[in-house]
């Protein structure tokens, strides 16, 4: 199998194994609840390969659909390799941003990428699946690391998105006008792997079917009775109500046997044509159809958005934009519903401008019945409190002036806001190098136990006593015998 190389590639291939567990600290004043929960919507600052690892001990296999949006490598987003790799090469590579003169551009950018996406794997659900936005810059060598990490085995489409509309008359030779994103499943077994629902049918798809005869049944459309593999049992004449006589065209034939067709001549699933005369067709009911087949390209506006849709969609929510490269909401949720149930685990670890919060909270106020689905975002800059989160904050609470209902009403919801705390490091401890505070320990384990939110004043360190949470009371004890 066609394998992918790049400089890194052996320094980053187990690197995720050695990435240290951070405590989580959290917010309260930055998050959108009652009770700061990390089983709640989760906003996460910091570097994403951390943050994975850290949220590892909770939702190991938890995460039914990944949909990241890494950046895309132009050369022109500033991005800096920064992790701590043992590799002196690597060592030089840190803190330099990336732009188009670096020759080793793609090699940092396929280091950067390959521990998180390793991350990601383990975080996958059974029936999980992951979709990765990217654009021609990477989408080749991206292929074939997805294939490297994930199995080729495992790949299910590249779909091509249009994320514009009006070509650049400055183009040097094409007009880039599309996105890929590229989807592979953890396991394609029908019973334990991923299984896509199909999409709402669109008015257009329902306009093809007609009722021409007045069916009680509905709209129906017409569809071929003819097959051309040729069966000589299937090949026989036919009598139209007019009393013409039909034969299937030479090396073809019906596709039913002559019994079953009086039968459905019977229940009316036959069409002879407004006159009766015509060659027959089968009546496809509209009623018994299940729902829009998922194309791998998606061309419409309407269903999967566009760059300038999602920059306008920010500027509702924020005066002036404060982020240049977002995705369409409607984009994410197309992806959403067809990936994702209710109840689901969403994670995003390249969240901008917080658009996948935003589309799995729109989805959970269309099924105001149904368990909502939930949202992990990830952020490393600055913005994840003032641009990510504040987002959020905004559409859970209602945008004044928006043009559309449910968000001018608000889409409801809670978050609780998170930061990377301080390396727990389990080694040291145990040698009773660095023993983290009391507390700081008794944060880590109560979160790694419990996932909720630790309270210190709860703690009475003469009964070994942490907190309690809502399902258990709990201790922790240090052997000082142990500690070498
Ligand atoms: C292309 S943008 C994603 C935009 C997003 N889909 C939206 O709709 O707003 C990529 C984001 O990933 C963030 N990012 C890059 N490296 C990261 C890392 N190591 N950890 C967490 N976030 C990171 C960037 O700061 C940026 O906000």
């Amino acid at each position: 199998m066609p394998t992918i190389q790049f400089k890194g590639k052996s320094f980053v291939q187990n690197h995720h194994f050695g990435v240290k567990y951070h405590e989580l600290i959290p917010h309260h004043d930055k998050s959108h609840t009652e009770r700061v929960s990390l089983y709640d919507n989760l906003i996460i600052h910091g570097d994403n390969l951390k943050a994975l690892k850290a949220i590892l001990p909770t939702y190991s296999g938890k995460v039914k659909c990944i949909v990241i949006d890494p950046p895309y490598n132009t050369g022109n987003e500033k991005w800096m390799y920064n992790d701590n790799v043992n590799s002196p090469m690597m060592k030089d590579w840190i803190g330099k941003i990336v732009d188009k003169e670096d020759l080793t551009r793609h090699d940092k950018w396929l280091s950067m990428m390959m521990p998180r996406l390793k991350l990601l794997k383990d975080l996958r659900a059974e029936d999980g699946v992951i979709f990765v936005c990217i654009d021609d810059d990477e989408q080749h060598h991206l292929r074939i690391l997805l294939d490297d990490v994930f199995g080729p085995e495992n790949f299910i489409s590249n779909i091509v998105w249009q994320k514009k509309y009006s070509p650049q008359n400055d183009a040097k030779f094409f007009s880039d006008m599309h996105d890929h994103i590229l989807c592979y499943v953890k396991n394609t077994d029908e019973t334990l792997g991923w299984k896509r629902n199909l999409l709402p049918r669109t008015k257009e798809q329902n306009s093809r079917y007609k009722n021409r005869d007045n069916d009680p049944r509905g709209p129906w459309k017409s569809s071929d009775l003819l097959v051309k593999t040729y069966s000589k049992e299937y090949d026989y004449p036919i009598e139209t109500p007019s009393g013409r006589v039909v034969y299937p065209p030479a090396g073809r034939c019906w596709r039913t046997s002559k019994e079953r067709l009086q039968e459905m001549i019977a229940e009316n699933r036959i069409w002879f044509g407004e006159n009766g005369e015509n060659v027959p067709s089968i009546k496809r009911f509209l009623s018994e159809v299940q729902g829009g087949m998922v194309p791998s390209s998606w061309w419409s506006r309407e269903d999967a958005g566009d760059n300038q849709m999602a920059r306008n969609e920010l500027k509702e929510i924020f005066d002036s934009p404060p982020f240049e490269t977002p995705k369409p909401v409607s984009l994410i949720k197309r992806i959403l519903k067809i990936a994702t149930n209710p109840g689901d685990i969403v994670l995003d670890s390249f969240a901008g401008s917080g658009t996948t919060g935003q589309a799995v909270l729109e989805l959970n106020k269309e099924e105001p019945e149904k368990e909502p689905r939930r949202f992990i975002l990830v952020e490393l800059e600055h913005y994840a409190n003032e641009v990510t989160a504040e987002r959020i904050r905004r559409v859970i609470r209602g945008i004044p002036n928006s043009k559309k209902d449910y968000l001018k009403n608000g889409l409801g919801g809670t978050f609780s806001f998170f930061s990377l705390g301080e390396p727990i490091e389990m080694e040291a401890i145990l040698h009773g190098k660095s023993l983290p505070t009391y507390e700081d320990l008794a944060r880590y384990i109560f979160f790694t136990a419990t996932g909720e939110e630790f309270d210190p004043s709860s703690v009475d360190q003469k009964r070994n006593f942490i907190g309690e949470s809502n399902d258990y009371e709990v201790f922790y004890f240090i052997d000082q015998t142990w500690i070498t």
